[in-house]
């Protein structure tokens, strides 16, 4: 089976001389690789995950994605074509196919503009005039369970969930195969995130829609993906299948970000793990094991040494550490 997406060792650098003064001939000296080196892989009517703090580099990573970042390197397949690289005449076919929900949907554009013109503006950017705009504007509310007559309403008229559906129906528009979510429910009370969630599942199913969901709050993914990646200073350091992932979490970033987010129903061993301070610059990156400085468990190797490379746990789910969890003698 044809992964729908491929990414591979993809990475995205800020800084390295490529502002005025790099190109003047200035070292700016303060290059950073925000996405260093990501590979996943997603298949047609999947859903994946994409967790980490603040800054760990999961918008840059789908921003290369969906064409709006130079990926420096590595290798984006959508459905076999490499789209790293290509000029943005180039991308345009794929634009339709690729579609990118923002945090603030609606936020950023213009608040005179109604929420049909909003809709359907994706059809006049690709130029498909003969579009009845009216009547897609309604299919498209439709479709996020909005009444027709918001159609003719402005952004301020809206609640914040109605305004994150406006964003997915946007999203909708053309028709996508894939739809690149970066924090689809943050700001939202947790009964909205939920109601948003559960949205997007029966969109996917409904549409066979392949599902990027990009947050830092792992209790958004856990029951809508069916993989993830957790990603730590722009890497993974586990990936797999989500489930997996939730009942045998390996790396104990994943362990600490599971401790910081818990379900109604915390479960009590994890709650102990506490995340030590802020992520370090990524102008100094940490040396030997990048997490080591924050680390609960961490031993005299993960000081001198990076962790091995992948390791599986089990078929369908791998991780970057030297000493992870060990669940086998845990039970025991
Ligand atoms: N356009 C840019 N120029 C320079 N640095 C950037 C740019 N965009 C993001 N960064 C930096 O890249 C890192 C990752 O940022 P981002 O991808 O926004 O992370 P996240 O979405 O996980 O919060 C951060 O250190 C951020 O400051
Ligand atoms: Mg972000």
């Amino acid at each position: 089976m044809t992964a729908l997406l491929e990414v591979k060792d993809v990475k995205v650098r800020f800084g390295s001389g490529q502002g005025l003064l790099g190109r003047l001939g200035f070292s700016s000296g303060g290059s950073i690789e925000a996405v260093a080196g990501i590979s996943f892989s997603l298949q047609e009517g999947e859903t994946y995950g994409i967790v980490g703090e603040s800054g760990s580099g999961k918008t840059t990573l789908a921003r290369a994605i969906g064409g709006l970042h130079h990926a420096q390197e590595g290798s984006i397949l959508f459905q076999g074509a490499d789209l790293r690289g290509l000029a943005e005449a180039q991308f345009r076919g794929f634009r339709k196919d690729i579609a990118m929900m923002f945090q603030d949907p609606i936020g950023s554009l213009s608040p005179r503009l109604t929420i049909k013109s909003l809709l359907t503006e994706p059809y006049r950017i690709q130029g498909l005039k003969d579009r009845d705009l009216e009547a897609e504007a309604k299919r498209l509310l439709a479709m996020v369970g909005l009444p027709a007559d918001f159609a003719g309403r402005f952004p301020h008229q809206l609640s914040g969930g109605q305004a994150r559906r406006i964003g997915v129906a946007r999203a909708l528009a053309l028709d996508p195969k894939l739809i690149l979510a970066d924090e689809p429910t943050a700001g939202l009370d947790v009964s909205v995130q939920g109601e948003l969630l559960n949205l997007l599942a029966r969109l996917q199913d409904k549409l066979g829609l392949s599902i990027i969901i990009i947050t830092h709050n792992l209790n958004v993914v856990r029951h809508i993906t069916d993989r993830m990646g957790i990603m730590y200073l722009g890497r993974f350091v586990e990936e797999g299948r989500t489930d997996d992932i939730f009942a045998q979490p390996q790396h104990p970033y994943t362990l600490a970000l599971l401790a910081a987010n818990p379900e109604p129903d915390p479960d009590a061993q994890l709650a102990r793990i506490e995340l030590k301070g802020e992520p370090p610059s990524l102008i100094q990156r940490p040396l030997a094991c990048e997490f080591h400085p924050r680390c609960p468990f961490v031993r005299d190797n993960c000081r001198t040494g990076a962790p091995p490379g992948w390791q599986s746990s089990s078929e369908v789910h791998s991780h970057r550490c030297h000493w992870p969890a060990d669940w086998q003698n845990a039970e025991a």
